[in-house]
């Protein structure tokens, strides 16, 4: 039975037996845990992002801006806490991690699918990814779902055509937002926008990039637990742009 808010504790409220009871290393080491909670911790994070990101999204469709800023403000600060938290990561040897590496079979961060919804969300669309995902039949549904649904980027984009811009392509796209930067004065809600999903892009590649950093500190040039080819695949996806015309235009400025 759910507490009332009069007899309600902090263990009711935070359902802090279902939370604590969920970390259940598989080895007797002690590194172990730091390896589950670290993980547990980004998924939370994780989910805390996408319910900013919804909501970023429908305050956009609504032309909301600077309620919007707020939210994309919380996201950014989430990512800049996550990117921290590889340092905790790096405290974890190669020999503390090839001691329990095994108990992990080909389990991988590969398979988080809200890592991967909330770069669909953002607007990095790449149905190759749903193949992983093939077990879960929710997850999978939350995933088309979210490939359907206007990304935030669409979100973004439909204001500059509400604004009065012309907008079929890409190129119309980068056009439209290259107008924005040269007449911010004009534009001051659009550009502020551009400037918060500069600041989320950012954000991610900074988080991307220590973990492919800390992952070489950890495994070296070994394979990954999910199949890919490990550092070399985190490489390839350090350039992976949510916004990528408002990078792109920059060249222009
Ligand atoms: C010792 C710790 C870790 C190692 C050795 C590691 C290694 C890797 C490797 C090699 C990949 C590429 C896919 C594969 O072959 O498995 C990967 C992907 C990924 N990892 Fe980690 N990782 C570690 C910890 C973490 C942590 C703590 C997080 C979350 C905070 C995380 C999140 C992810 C995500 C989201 C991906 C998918 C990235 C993408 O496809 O763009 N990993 N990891």
């Amino acid at each position: 039975m759910t507490a009332t808010p009069a007899g309600m504790t902090y263990a009711d409220y935070l359902h802090l037996d279902a939370i604590l009871s969920a970390q259940q290393p598989r080895s007797e080491l002690h590194d172990e845990m730091l390896f589950v909670i670290i993980h547990q911790t980004k998924e939370l994070w994780l989910k805390q992002m996408l319910h900013e990101v919804k909501l970023a999204c429908l305050l956009i469709r609504e032309d909301r801006f600077p309620e919007a800023y707020k939210a994309l403000s919380r996201i950014s600060r989430i990512w800049t806490v996550m990117t921290l938290s590889w340092d905790v990561l790096a405290t974890l040897t190669p020999v503390d991690y090839n001691a329990f590496r095994d108990v992990l079979g080909t389990s991988s961060g590969f398979q988080s699918a809200q890592f991967r919804e909330l770069e669909f969300r953002l607007g990095i669309k790449d149905p190759k990814y749903l193949d992983f995902f093939e077990g879960g039949v929710e997850s999978q549904g939350k995933l088309r779902n979210a490939l359907a649904e206007p990304s935030l980027w669409e979100e973004a984009n439909a204001a500059l055509a509400r604004a009065g811009f012309a907008i079929a392509d890409e190129g119309s796209v980068r056009y439209a937002w290259l107008e924005i930067y040269r007449r911010p004065d004009e534009y001051f809600g659009l550009y502020q926008l551009a400037e918060k999903l500069v600041d989320l892009d950012d954000a991610f590649a900074a988080w991307r990039h220590k973990h492919m950093l800390t992952i070489e500190r950890i495994i070296g040039m070994k394979k990954g637990t999910g199949g890919s080819a490990g550092v070399a695949y985190l490489a390839s996806t350090l350039t992976k742009r949510a916004f990528p015309e408002l990078w792109s235009l920059r060249t222009e400025l």
